[in-house]
């Protein structure tokens, strides 16, 4: 599918961009909108290590910066395409507040795609916005 490799070459090409001094692990995240737009983040570490932002929070930041609201799909690249890059638990919870239960997560590395997700497998029986809304 052609928009699926257009937004693992968006992660990938970011990964480039990855501040990660401490890990040397990169990471890149590409978030397609509802509107069909493409916004990427990296991993931004910090000397202090807990205060570092995985990329697919810098993403979030970029796609909410840019009046983006949904998540169509999201992909992520990291490491050296061996094990597989799956966002941390804080992502999975940060990518449900603007997806759904459909919405495709690509993982992949270096030289692309290596497994489709849905949310929903990564975060099963979720708490989203709808939890708080009366
Ligand atoms: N990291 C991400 O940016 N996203 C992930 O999905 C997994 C981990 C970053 C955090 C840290 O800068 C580095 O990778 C090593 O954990």
């Amino acid at each position: 599918m052609p928009n699926e490799t257009k937004l693992m070459d968006a992660a990938i090409k970011a990964m480039g961009q990855a501040y990660a001094p401490y890990s040397q692990f990169a990471v890149g995240a590409a978030i397609l909108d509802d509107t069909g737009s493409i916004h990427v983040g990296v991993n931004v570490e910090n000397a202090a290590y807990p205060v570092g932002n995985c990329a697919e929070a810098s993403a979030i930041a970029a796609m909410v910066m840019a009046s983006g609201s949904r998540i169509a799909m999201i992909a992520v690249a990291g490491g050296d395409g061996n094990l597989l890059c799956t966002p941390c638990g804080a992502c999975r919870q940060r990518i449900r507040e603007f997806g759904a239960t459909d919405t495709p997560v690509l993982v992949g590395g270096p030289n692309g795609l290596q497994r489709r997700f849905t949310l929903g497998e990564l975060l099963p029986e979720s708490f989203g916005p709808e939890n708080l809304a009366d």
